[in-house]
């Protein structure tokens, strides 16, 4: 299977509404189920300052999406970024998180220079958090009943990954 990684489009809007009304991808996520096509398109057309958004296909077909925030305009925050990520239900488990991982670490390391590279993840979501261990992230903290799920307040562990950590 060969995996193709680039930049999100405004013409991925209904992929990438598809992949975040995913069951699995709304429990993982801070999205709320029946998510508008109109915001995933307002966002691929008014991209926000310091975001770089991408997906992963297969086939051509977005079944996988990052982005990495980084904090331009904040002189004292530029070293780090943010990134979150989800992949379709039907595509887990098959290297889709790991490519599209890859990826946006190979921009935060080699291109935007970042020191730091943070995510928030619910501390029940073991997949990811998994995923991000193998990739040199470490937990940091716990918030406790930091959102409302599904009937309950959960948990998230703040994650982050220092360059130095890696061998810099
Ligand atoms: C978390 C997520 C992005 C991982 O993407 P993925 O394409 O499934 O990940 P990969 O197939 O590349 O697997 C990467 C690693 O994740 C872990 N992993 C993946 N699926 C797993 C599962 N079902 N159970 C336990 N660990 C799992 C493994 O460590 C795996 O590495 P390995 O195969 O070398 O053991 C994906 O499951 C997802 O989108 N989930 C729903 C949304 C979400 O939770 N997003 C994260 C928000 S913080």
């Amino acid at each position: 299977m060969e995996i193709i990684i680039r930049r999100a489009e405004v013409s991925d809007v209904d992929a990438l509404h598809t992949i975040f009304s995913q069951p699995r991808v709304i429990w993982g996520t801070l999205h709320l189920p029946f998510i508008s096509r109109e915001l995933w398109h307002h966002r691929l057309a008014n991209p926000t300052a310091g975001v770089t958004h991408l997906v992963a296909c297969v086939d051509g077909v977005p079944v996988g999406q990052c982005h990495l925030q980084t904090f331009d305009t904040r002189p004292r925050r530029k070293h780090a970024g943010e990134i979150g990520m989800a992949v379709h239900d039907d595509w887990q488990g098959k290297g889709i998180g790991s490519a599209l991982m890859t990826a946006i670490l190979a921009m935060a390391d080699n291109w935007f220079n970042l020191l730091r590279v943070e995510l928030d993840v619910f501390a029940d979501n073991e997949p990811a958090v998994r995923l991000y261990k193998k990739f040199g992230f470490t937990v940091e903290g716990t918030a406790k009943k930091y959102a409302f799920r599904d009937g309950e307040y959960v948990d998230i562990l703040h994650m982050a990954r220092l360059k130095a950590d890696s061998g810099w």
